[in-house]
């Protein structure tokens, strides 16, 4: 990549996995490890980005470098990435978000009663964030990226959930039997909004990161800093 391409451009990213807590001790959550937002924010740091790092549930240690803000729910995971994304370059969805969270929270811990059966689980939808960003640019010529995890028909479904969300780019990656979640390596194909198609053979996730942000740097408008 070129060197410093992104300097001058600010980028959040959004990494890891959202939380929905039910009780005090339990949650509904995925299987993120946030390694490949993390693995953006190191590159976008390399190549000179300022880069505000959203981080859900990461476990992982701070890229230097980047500013980090640490969420839990996908609620906040939505505040802190609209708020950052007001004077945002580019906007790039890692994280896994929940689409659905427990319609209630309950203040005590949730008790199995002898011989009852179990209560059905109620859960209420999310917002979509990408979708949001998408509609709402923090401003003109703003570029939104989302992620597809995908366990089957990928591209199909790739392709649909592009046009659904209405982003610039949709990474679509392969999920499952231990694909991409956790691991250090991925492969990916990126999928434009003008019908580009991307592939990014299996190799570490720095790899799939860089080819995002030339992907992004491609189609970044000119930058108005001096
Ligand atoms: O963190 P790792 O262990 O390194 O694993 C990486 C990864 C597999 C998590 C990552 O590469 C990935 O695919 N991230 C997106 C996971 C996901 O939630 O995919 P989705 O197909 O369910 O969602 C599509 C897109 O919409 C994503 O960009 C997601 O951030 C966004 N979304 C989803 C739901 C929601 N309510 N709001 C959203 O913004």
């Amino acid at each position: 990549p070129a060197e410093r391409d992104l300097a001058g451009r600010h980028v959040v990213i959004s990494a890891g996995g959202t939380r929905e807590p039910l009780d005090p001790v339990r949650y509904l959550g995925n299987r993120s490890s946030g390694k490949q937002g993390y693995a953006l924010a190191r590159t976008a740091v390399a190549r000179g980005a300022r880069v505000t790092l959203v981080a859900a549930n990461t476990g992982l240690s701070d890229p230097a470098g980047a500013d980090v803000l640490t969420v839990g729910t996908a609620e906040q995971l939505r505040e802190a990435v609209l708020k950052a994304a007001a004077d945002a370059d580019a906007v790039v969805m890692a994280a896994a978000v929940a689409d659905f969270r427990p319609a209630h929270y309950a203040a005590g811990k949730i008790k199995k009663k002898d011989g009852e059966e179990p209560a059905p689980l109620e859960l209420v939808r999310n917002p979509d964030i990408l979708a949001e960003l998408s509609a709402h640019r923090g401003r003109p010529g703003q570029l939104v990226v989302g992620f597809a995890a995908e366990t089957d028909d990928v591209l199909v479904n790739g392709r649909a959930k592009l046009a659904r969300k209405g982003c610039d780019l949709l990474v679509v990656n392969e999920v499952g039997d231990g694909k991409a979640f956790g691991t250090e390596e991925n492969e990916a194909v990126v999928l434009g909004a003008d019908g580009s198609e991307t592939p990014v053979p299996y190799g570490p996730k720095e790899d799939l990161a860089d080819r995002i942000w030339d992907l992004v740097g491609e189609r970044l408008p000119e930058s108005d800093a001096p």
